[in-house]
């Protein structure tokens, strides 16, 4: 066997959340191309339904289920589902995710009256930690039930770098939802590895994709997020393939409980 052959997904049935749109349409389209049996569960029936529609024409194996990763009823009835279906579940990536509104400042530095501690309201702050942390849990739990029975398994949480560098133009909820995220995995990683169940998160920069409204697709906002960036730009989702491809294979077999970190170096805080 060849070395490059760890790097194999071919016939892993895998599970993306979120996985109609941006990172978690990239995780989908990599481990589709990469020979995998793969389900997309969304929230977004449209969106779903084009997607699975344009894989499945490519010659895709793929499936679609709209859910919405808060319900947490449908949520197991899903994974139970898709167990079924493949007989088990390989590489599960819990990526479903929304923006948190505006940060305390705007994207020109100004402070900004609706981002504002006093004037986010809870409700606010409980639908952000329902999907960006407690959802994640659910997940986790959805998928442990399938994996820790077949002694193998791989679990990829979307965190963010603001799990690890707090942000004043990002919603101010936002940080600890995915900061609670990264612990998580860190929690679950420590009790699943005797199972043979590797969890580990990725941590991105900035992407472009339609999180907070396609924000980034636009130009003040682009410029703001990637003067921060010492690549000086935003990243396009192909860039995420291949950390992706790589935790899924058996090529990471001994990485559990990492946060990688995807950024153009924006972690290091040092932009020329
Ligand atoms: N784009 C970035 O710059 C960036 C940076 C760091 C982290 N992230 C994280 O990446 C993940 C993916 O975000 P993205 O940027 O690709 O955004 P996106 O909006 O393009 O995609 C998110 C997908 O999740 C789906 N979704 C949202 N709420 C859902 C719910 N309740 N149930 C099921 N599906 C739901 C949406 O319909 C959408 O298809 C998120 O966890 C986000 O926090 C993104």
């Amino acid at each position: 066997m060849k070395f490059w052959q760890r790097f194999s997904v071919e016939g892993l049935s895998c599970v993306v959340t979120g996985g109609a749109s941006g990172i978690g349409l990239a995780y989908a389209e990599v481990m589709c191309d990469a020979g995998a049996r793969v389900t997309l569960l969304d929230i977004d029936a449209t969106s779903l339904q084009e997607q699975v529609q344009r894989l499945t024409k490519a010659g895709y194996s793929v499936e679609g289920e709209v859910v919405d990763v808060t319900d947490r009823a449908a949520m197991y009835a899903s994974f139970a589902r898709i167990g079924e279906r493949y007989g088990g579940l390989d590489v599960v990536f819990a990526n479903a995710g929304i923006d948190a509104g505006p940060g305390f400042l705007d994207s020109e530095g100004q402070r900004s009256t609706d981002g504002a501690l006093e004037n986010l309201t809870e409700e606010h702050w409980d639908k952000v930690l329902a999907i960006n942390l407690t959802a994640v849990f659910i997940t986790l739990r959805a998928a442990t039930r399938l994996m820790k029975p077949q002694g193998h398994g791989r679990i990829i949480v979307t965190t963010s770098n603001a799990a690890i560098i707090n942000e004043a133009i990002v919603g101010t909820p936002y940080m600890p939802a995915k900061a609670g995220a990264a612990s998580l995995v860190r929690q679950a990683a420590m009790e699943l590895a005797r199972y043979g169940i590797n969890v580990n998160a990725i941590a991105p920069g900035p992407f472009v994709t339609n999180i907070a409204g396609g924000r980034l697709h636009n130009e003040a906002d682009r410029s703001a997020f990637a003067k921060r960036v010492p690549q000086h730009r935003i990243a396009s989702t192909e860039e995420i393939k291949g950390l992706a491809l790589f935790l899924a294979s058996p090529a990471s077999s001994y990485v559990t409980g990492a946060q990688i970190v995807i950024d153009g170096g924006q972690m290091l805080g040092l932009v020329d």
